[in-house]
Parts: structure tokens; C-alpha cells; sequence
């Protein structure tokens, strides 16, 4: 009976600052495939995922929106979801950890440990990375730039003195060490949990659950001058959303205990990334331990008894870190993939296809977009969909409809089995690696029987021969439901199986494997899987070392630059939120009559006047006409945004290059001379320029790149794509060179913090 087959996964809780990436998509793609395989097969199971809010960062963020701290999550909490439901996870549950009822619970957690001795009041001193929500040590950081930092973040840990309440995982040290003797399968994959056992074994150390200096929390039932340190609050998540909710009448036979869920179910899996291993695998059954009392006490030591196991997660599936471009992929680095972007670019099957079958869980592999996609085409747009294609194209010429009985002997029993003991194993690679190879021989099949030829020859083989790799195809179809659910369910309805999506849903499996079937095609020109191109192999980026040389007639024009090169890990048009903060606030003080800027605009106009340049806006006004209008600069993208704020407020042209587009390294300032080619931004055709002009010129390359104080060429465009930006501003005599260095250091500034800009130059 489905209920009594229970089944438990779960994502970790990510922390609300930032938007998913791949990273954590790749936990949550894993819990979803995993879910719905039990779903499909007749299991009771339940998929949660969560955020993971409670923290002084959430409170720091907030103020600096300018937002009530619920105000902000709450829309942090929107934009998360927005992420699972365009890939159309079919989560069972979506909490937060302000929510009540996980308040209610960890607290009551809180009392029943503190009350058992299990929780106590020390001084605590020590390092925390805020940005891994972690307490390190020495042995963790490594040394960079001359400074002991955290590896992932790279940065220096904050140096902390405080009143703590700590957890007594000394207690359970020989308790533990029993668990996993009697569990071995607990850590997956098995390397992680010798890991494990051997971090165990050297001596379990108690750690702290509280902090005094923040605000934001869950405040301790005992002390309400502390909150809970973000793991005792975050890893009950786990339990909350099966503790919740009693349905109905206890002697009513539908009554559901939602915490059976977790105490009677057998099968609980929690899919994480190996950064937080220690904490899934040795803090979280030391405090379930502690809050349910799974041990037998036998002078002073503490010993597991097997039958708790019910109590206890069944296994920690840990997953592979994976870094792009050799690093890390993390929030602060801004070496990130995004994955709904990453899938309107190609699809959400390529995306889930690599990370799932180009590497077993748990090992470290780089993000290879290149073998990505080559993964894809072999495997889905080659492999299968031409396989689909000759059988929909041949069946369509059989008046659309197969339906004789199986004739060839082509096992399937052998592949079905196989595939759901992987994925009952978690073993997903292994699963679509068997799926692949089932489909190979398929091919292989087409390939010997020439159903084209039998068509013309003996059409009743040829119906036979169709038939039976169209059931075939049918039962690869079922299993890849659970990756693929959207493509699946076109599939089925396109090969007239109808009700096919929501049988499955229901848990029938089972009876649709065994079912008989008669196809009929509905349509047949689709593509199923469009096939991809490698991006175009852009060439080596070299080592450029800009150089401005300003001609002589500009000097006598009273014309000089500073600038600096950019390394901008992304440029992103949707405005974030900090940057919008500090346009808003700029915008409000802004006076546009400051002598300065004042200044520097009536020295331009005097040189449009003289040179009978009516039709010249300089950007500064430009801006300041729009600003006017709507009090709102325009939102281009995040890079241009950073730089023309700083335009507006100081009067000074900025003007902004993409390094790879710039063809040589020397961009020659100079008085136009009729002969060079400028494309103005956006436009597809060139113009001439009015040879009084001065423009910037990529040196012997006969195209302007920036025309004026204002025109920038399309040229040489910041785009998605770039790198890296060389920027400058000019100086005219109404302002001097320390204006200008100053109006150039704030959007220096300004890159930095809202691109995640490095200065190279
Ligand atoms: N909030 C904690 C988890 C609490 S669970 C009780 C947290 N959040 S996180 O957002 O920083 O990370 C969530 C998960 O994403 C972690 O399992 C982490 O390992 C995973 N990943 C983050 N970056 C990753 C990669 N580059 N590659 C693979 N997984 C990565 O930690």
C-alpha cells in the first residue's frame, strides 16, 4: 500500500542571498529525479527544499535595501522559487526558516537538549567566514595576498570573543562511532564516509549553537539575549517539514501524522554538496540523537541502539563541487553560471543530461560548456532523436499507427531492472549511462533490419519491425520521465499515449511498463531535441596593455584622459539590488547646478558653439534630460549603469571599451580626418564625421571606436560576452586632473562592488 512506502529527499536549505546557480541546482535537480523516480514507482514520497534565512547578513542586506528585513526576504524568497518552478521541480514542500512552525520546532529542540545537559554556556574565541556562515581555524585558511584567508571566499575570517551556548558532541563520541559501524552505506560516496569516520575518531569537539551579537534569529528558549547559530536552526529544517501538521481525527482511519514521516519512514536522503558533509554527517545524528534520546548509557558512556535507526536520516548523498573555469564557482567570486539563463541559451535537458551523466556523484569535475553541449547532441539529439525521428517518419508511412505484437527478441527486462536498481542505488550516471547503451543497440537494430527497405519489400515486417522498436523506445520513454518529465510528457501525448503523465504521477509505473500499447502518431515533423553548435572559438585573449597617445592639436585643445582596465567576471543587465540602492539614494541628492559639473558642460558647449556643432548633446545632459523626465536612469545593464550615474552627477564623458573588440593596443586620440568608418551604437551602417571632431581611434585600424565627448561606436560594444573593459574620462579645462581621477576612482568603486570589477591597471 503507497502508504506505507514512504519515501524522503531532500535539498540542502540554500542561504537566500543570492540566486541559485548550477551549483545548487545540481543538489536540487539530483533530489527531483530521485523523487519522481519514487513517485512514479509507487511510493508515498515527499521532496523539500528550503532557504535558509536566519542570519545578521539578512539583517545588513536589508538595511542597506533600505527594506524591513521581512520585506526583503520575502522578496529574496520570490525570486528563488521563480528559479525551481521554471525547471518545474515538483517539490512537495517550500519553507522558509522564519517561518513559524520551524521556529516553534527548533525551539523546542533547544529546551528539550538544554534541559538533558546537552547544551551550556562557555566564552567562545575564535574565526568565522560570515560568507561559509562557518567557524574556522588556523588549519582551515590558506595564505593569499599576504593575508590567512578562507579558501572558498578569500577572504579574512571576522575575529570573535563572545558568550556562546555550545553542544556537547563530546557526549556522543562512541555513540557516533557505533552509528556508522552499524550504517555504512550512511555517507555517500563511500570515500567520503571514511572521512568521516576518520574526523570522528580523532576526537569530536563541541561546537557552538548561538551567537550573542546577532539580532536576527531564532532566540534561544533559555536565553533570549542569544539566537541560534545558523546549523542547529538550519539542519532541523529537515525534520519541520514532517513535523508540522496532524491531519484530521486520531481514530479517523485517513488521520496522517505528518511526523510519522520521518519516524516511520525507513528512507530519508539528504543530497548536499561536500562543504557541509561534517555537519549532515556527524553534527545532524548527534542532535537528533539528542532531541529524541537514541542511547542506552553505560557508565557515563553513551551507546547507539540499532533499532533508532528509524529516527536517523538513511543516507547523506554528498555531490561533487564543480568549478568553472578552474575555480570554485561561489557567490563571491562571480564565477557563476546561471542556470534558468544558462537554459533559455540551450535547454533545460542539456543542463540536467551533463550534470547528471558526465560525472558519478560525488567526485570534483570542471563545467566544460564545450563537452557540455557535445554531450547533449551525441546523446539526446543524435542518439535518441534520430531513432525517434526513423520511427515516427517509417510508422507515419503505415498510415500512423503501429500496433502488431511484439515479435523480436530485444530484452528490455534485463535494461528496466538494471536502470531502476541504479537509481534506487542514487547511481544516476549509471542509470542514463545503461538508458544510452540500450538506445545504441537499438540503433543498431534499425541499422540490420532496413525497416525503409522492408517498407517496400515486405510491409507487414516492416510493421513488426517498427512496432517493436517503438515499444522499446515506449519503455526508454518511461524511465526518462524522471529527468526528463516535460520532453517525456510531449512524447507520450505525440505518440498518442494518452493519460500517460498523469498515471505516472499517480505511482503506475508498474502497470503502463506492462501495458500494451498502440501508437499513433500524431504529428511527425517535430524536433525533440534540437541539436546545438559549439560557440565559436574565440581567439586566445592576449595580454593587452592599452596605451592612449593624444595627438598634438587635441592637447592644444586642453584635452587629457585617465582610465583603467577592468576585469568584470559578468555583465548583467537586470539591475541588482544594491546598485538600484545606490543609484536611488545618488539620485536624490543630486544637484545639477554644482559649479563643477556646471563648469565642465559650459566648456563643452563653447567648443560645440565654436565649432557650429548644433546637433551635440554632451552624455552628462543627455542623462540629466532623462533624469528629468522620469527621475529614473536608464537601466542598461550593470556595468553602464555604474559608470553613467558617475557621468551624470560629475558632468564628465565616460567612455567604455570591450578589450577583446579593440583591435590594437594603442587607441590614438585625434582631430578626424573624413577617412574612418564609425558605426554608431546599434546601427548596422556607417557614418561620416564632421572632420572638426576629435575622436578616439583604435590605432591604424581605420574605425573610430568613440566619436566625440559622446558617441561610443557599436564596434567595440560591452556586451554578455565581455571580460574585460577598458574605461576613461576626459578632461576639458573646466575641471582638473584630480577631479577627473576622483570621478573615475567612484566608478572604479562602483564596478567593483556591483560587478564584482577587479582592477587590473
Ligand atoms: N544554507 C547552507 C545549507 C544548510 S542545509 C541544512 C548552505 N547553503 S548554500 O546556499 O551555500 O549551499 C547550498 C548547497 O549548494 C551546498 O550543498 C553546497 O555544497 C552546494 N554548492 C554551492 N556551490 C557549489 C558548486 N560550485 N558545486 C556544487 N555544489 C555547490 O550551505
Amino acid at each position: 500500500m503507497k502508504q506505507n512506502n514512504k519515501f524522503y529527499v531532500t535539498t540542502p536549505i540554500y542561504y537566500w542571498n543570492w540566486l541559485p546557480h548550477v551549483g545548487h541546482f545540481y543538489s536540487s535537480v539530483i533530489a527531483n529525479t530521485i523523487h519522481k523516480f519514487h513517485k512514479i514507482s509507487w511510493y508515498n514520497s515527499r521532496f523539500t527544499t528550503w532557504i535558509d534565512e536566519n542570519s545578521q547578513k539578512a539583517v545588513i542586506k536589508a538595511e542597506e535595501a533600505g527594506l524591513p528585513i521581512m520585506d526583503y526576504l520575502d522578496s529574496m524568497a520570490k525570486e528563488h522559487k521563480k528559479v525551481w518552478e521554471f525547471f518545474n521541480f515538483d517539490y512537495t514542500d517550500f519553507i522558509r526558516t522564519t517561518s513559524d512552525r520551524h521556529q516553534k520546532l527548533v525551539q523546542k529542540v533547544l529546551s528539550h537538549c538544554y534541559d538533558k545537559w546537552d547544551i551550556y554556556e562557555w566564552i567562545y574565541e575564535w574565526m568565522y567566514c560570515v560568507g561559509c556562515e562557518a567557524f574556522k581555524k588556523d588549519d582551515d585558511l590558506i595564505e593569499y595576498e599576504g593575508k590567512n584567508v578562507c579558501p572558498d571566499h578569500l577572504k579574512e575570517p571576522d575575529h570573535l570573543k563572545e558568550k556562546n551556548y555550545f553542544f556537547k558532541l563530546s557526549r556522543y563520541q562512541t555513540w557516533m562511532e557505533e552509528f556508522y559501524e552499524a550504517n555504512s552505506d550512511f555517507v555517500n560516496p563511500n570515500f567520503r564516509y571514511n572521512e568521516v569516520i576518520a574526523f570522528t575518531k580523532r576526537w569530536l569537539e563541541d561546537f557552538s549553537i548561538s551567537r550573542e551579537t546577532n539580532t536576527f534569529g531564532i532566540p534561544l528558549p533559555f536565553d533570549n539575549t542569544q539566537v541560534t547559530y545558523v546549523w542547529f536552526d538550519a539542519l532541523f529544517n529537515y525534520y519541520t517539514a514532517c513535523n508540522y501538521s496532524r491531519w484530521g481525527d486520531r481514530n479517523n482511519d485517513n488521520f496522517i501524522d505528518e511526523r510519522d514521516f520521518w519516524e516511520e519512514n525507513p528512507n530519508k536522503v539528504h543530497v548536499i554538496g561536500k562543504d557541509i558533509v561534517r555537519f549532515h554527517a556527524i553534527f545532524w545524528p548527534a542532535m537528533l540523537a539528542s532531541y529524541f534520546d537514541l542511547w542506552e548509557e553505560i557508565d557515563w558512556v553513551l551507546h547507539y541502539k540499532k533499532e533508532d535507526i528509524k529516527y536517523l536520516p538513511s543516507q547523506v548523498l554528498t555531490g561533487w563541487f564543480f568549478t568553472v573555469d578552474g575555480q570554485k564557482m561561489s557567490k563571491s567570486i562571480w564565477n557563476v553560471i546561471e542556470p534558468v539563463e544558462y537554459s533559455k541559451q540551450y535547454s533545460k535537458e542539456l543542463l540536467t543530461l551533463y550534470m547528471l551523466s558526465a560525472f558519478p556523484i560525488g567526485n570534483d569535475w570542471d563545467y566544460d560548456r564545450k563537452d557540455a553541449i557535445l554531450t547533449y547532441n551525441a546523446k539526446l539529439a543524435n542518439n535518441f532523436g534520430n531513432l525517434l525521428n526513423r520511427v515516427v517518419v517509417l510508422g507515419s508511412k503505415l498510415w500512423g499507427e503501429l500496433k502488431v505484437e511484439q515479435k523480436h527478441e530485444i530484452s528490455f527486462t534485463k535494461y528496466n531492472k538494471t536502470f531502476s536498481e541504479n537509481l534506487l542505488k542514487y547511481d544516476l550516471k549509471s542509470a542514463l549511462d545503461e538508458t544510452f547503451v540500450f538506445l545504441d543497440s537499438l540503433n543498431k537494430f534499425v541499422d540490420e533490419e532496413k525497416p525503409w527497405e522492408l517498407l517496400k519489400n515486405n510491409p507487414k515486417k516492416a510493421e513488426e519491425v517498427l512496432f517493436d522498436l517503438a515499444e522499446w523506445l515506449r519503455q526508454v520513454w518511461l524511465n526518462l520521465y524522471s529527468f526528463f518529465p516535460e520532453k517525456m510528457g510531449e512524447l507520450f501525448e505525440r505518440l498518442g499515449l494518452e493519460n500517460y503523465v498523469e498515471e505516472l504521477e499517480k505511482g503506475n509505473l508498474e502497470e503502463l511498463r506492462n501495458k500494451t500499447e498502440i501508437f499513433k502518431i500524431v504529428k511527425k515533423d517535430w524536433i525533440l531535441f534540437e541539436r546545438f553548435e559549439l560557440p565559436e572559438e574565440k581567439e586566445e585573449e592576449k595580454e593587452k596593455n592599452i596605451k592612449i597617445t593624444i595627438t598634438k592639436d587635441c592637447e592644444d585643445l586642453g584635452l587629457h584622459m585617465v582610465s583603467a582596465m577592468i576585469e568584470i567576471p559578468k555583465v548583467i543587465t537586470r539591475r541588482n539590488w544594491w546598485l538600484k540602492k545606490y543609484i536611488k539614494e545618488e539620485l536624490e541628492n543630486i544637484d545639477f547646478n554644482n559649479s563643477e559639473r556646471k563648469n565642465i558642460l559650459d566648456k563643452s558647449q563653447e567648443f560645440y558653439d565654436k565649432n557650429n556643432a548644433d546637433d551635440a548633446t554632451h552624455p552628462s545632459v543627455h542623462l540629466q534630460r532623462i533624469v528629468e523626465s522620469s527621475w529614473k536612469l536608464p537601466n542598461i545593464s550593470n556595468v553602464v549603469d555604474s559608470y553613467n550615474i558617475e557621468s551624470l552627477k560629475s558632468g564628465l564623458s565616460i567612455w567604455v571599451h570591450d578589450v577583446s573588440k579593440l583591435k590594437w593596443e594603442e587607441i590614438v586620440i585625434k582631430i578626424a580626418n573624413w577617412n574612418e568608418i564609425f558605426f554608431p551604437l546599434w546601427w548596422k551602417n556607417a557614418i561620416n564625421i564632421k572632420s572638426w571632431e576629435y575622436a578616439c581611434v583604435d590605432s591604424t585600424w581605420e574605425r573610430i571606436i568613440c566619436r566625440m565627448d559622446c558617441k561610443q561606436s557599436n564596434d567595440t560594444l560591452v556586451d554578455k560576452e565581455t571580460k574585460k573593459i577598458f574605461i576613461y574620462t576626459q578632461w576639458n579645462s573646466g575641471c582638473d586632473k584630480e577631479y577627473l581621477q576622483k570621478t573615475l576612482n567612484q566608478v572604479i568603486k562602483n564596478l567593483e562592488d556591483f560587478c564584482g570589477g577587479k582592477l587590473i591597471k
